[in-house]
């Protein structure tokens, strides 16, 4: 049976080198189908969005624009600033969705997750992003929704997400998009 590839173009929202949401996204990428083709879009050498750049080819945004436009679905594992989604995520969503007209986002697929070791989970943040994601034209993955709370007490002394309820959920999710994407 031939399985048609996916093409999953995954956004790590925290730059920092022992970032929960990196550890869901690498727990997410380590149980992926294997039709899945996951690459990520680096969003950390991003120049700050300046609508005067949109006459000049920014090759970091050339890249992730087209990073974009190949992907069947774009998948955000992000913390949460200040009650919303952190500035590099909004940045790169920003760069997408320009120059006028000719954003790349229009008619995608994404999915959501937010990871905090608050009680809230990021919730905010996740649902900042389904917002802004709507406003884009893009469909997000409605359910089911992952704002995983208390996320440091889902690792264990070395560091790895090994909670079963936590891995249960983020399994869950896997199989929800999969089954999404094959629509
Ligand atoms: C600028 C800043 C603002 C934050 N605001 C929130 C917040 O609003 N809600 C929350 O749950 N955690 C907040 N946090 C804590 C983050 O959830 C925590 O640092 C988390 O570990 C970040 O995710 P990461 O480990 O993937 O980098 C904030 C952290 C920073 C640095």
């Amino acid at each position: 049976m031939p399985h048609h590839v996916r093409h999953i173009a995954l956004i790590v929202g925290s730059l920092r080198r022992d970032s929960i949401n990196r550890k869901v996204a690498d727990y997410i990428t380590g149980v992926a189908p294997q039709r899945w083709q996951i690459s990520e879009i680096e969003i950390g050498d991003l120049p700050l969005y300046n609508q005067d750049l949109d006459a000049e080819p920014i090759e970091a945004y050339e890249r992730v624009r087209g990073q974009i436009a190949a992907a069947d679905v774009v998948l955000v594992v992000s913390p949460e600033h200040n009650r919303s989604v952190p500035a590099a995520v909004k940045n790169i969503l920003d760069i997408a969705s320009r120059p006028a007209g000719r954003g790349v986002w229009a008619g995608k697929k994404a999915a959501v997750v937010t990871a905090s070791p608050g009680v809230y989970g990021g919730l905010s943040a996740g649902l900042h992003l389904r917002q802004i994601l709507q406003a884009l034209g893009v469909s997000v993955l409605v359910a089911p929704e992952v704002y995983l709370s208390r996320a440091f007490d889902a690792l264990d002394e070395q560091g790895q997400l090994t909670d079963a309820r936590a891995l249960a959920l983020l399994n869950r999710f896997v199989q929800a998009l999969d089954a999404w994407l094959v629509d």
